[in-house]
């Protein structure tokens, strides 16, 4: 891991390295192999654009039942703080009507964009939704919703790397970074 990384105006120190979030996503896949052994549905994995897509990538590789990927863009963060409304960028790239999804976010923070990705799930008639993140607020968290597979708690910091961005800069880091002093 590098000494420091500047992105933008800030600096950020190391904090995850991937080593140790490969074993958590090798450990959430485990959970989810066994849970979906002999499932009859396909359950659809969709990717919440664009955190998770570098999380989505390595979970499906680990995953031995049949699934399918789907993805949706979403966007509530302006620099390092969230902007508390969260907006459809891109909606849902295929039909999720009587489906099972399985929600991969990279990170939960507030939640808001977990309630709104459920709103927007009941609405087009998927049958059930389970929300898989690598990562989590949950100082922050305070939502209803069970949070089904979570890879790992983190304090409340503003964080980068893994597909985690700074204003769009800092996505292709494989390890994990936090905001420096
Ligand atoms: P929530 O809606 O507040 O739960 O925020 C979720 C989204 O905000 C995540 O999918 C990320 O895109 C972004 N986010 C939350 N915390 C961080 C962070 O520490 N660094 C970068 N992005 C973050």
């Amino acid at each position: 891991m590098k000494e420091k990384i500047v992105l933008h105006d800030k600096t950020f120190v190391p904090f995850i390295s991937n080593e140790e979030i490969e074993k958590a996503i090798d450990e959430l896949a485990a959970r989810m192999n066994a849970e979906f052994k002999g499932c009859e549905d396909v359950p659809v994995l969709l990717c919440v654009l664009n955190g998770a897509i570098l999380f989505t990538a390595e979970l499906m590789k680990r995953l031995d039942f049949p699934v399918e990927l789907m993805s949706m863009k979403l966007s509530s963060y302006t620099g390092t703080h969230t902007s508390g409304e969260v907006k459809t960028v891109m909606g849902l790239t295929g039909n999720v009507k009587d489906r099972m999804v399985i929600i991969v976010e990279d990170i939960v923070d507030t939640g808001n964009t977990i309630v709104k990705i459920k709103e927007i799930l009941k609405d087009a008639g998927a049958k059930d939704s389970k929300v898989c993140t690598l990562l989590l607020k949950p100082e922050v968290y305070k939502q209803e919703y069970r949070l089904d597979y979570v890879g790992k708690s983190i304090p409340n910091a503003f964080i980068v790397g893994f597909g985690l961005d700074y204003d769009e800069l800092g996505r292709n880091l494989p390890d994990i970074y936090v905001l420096g002093q």
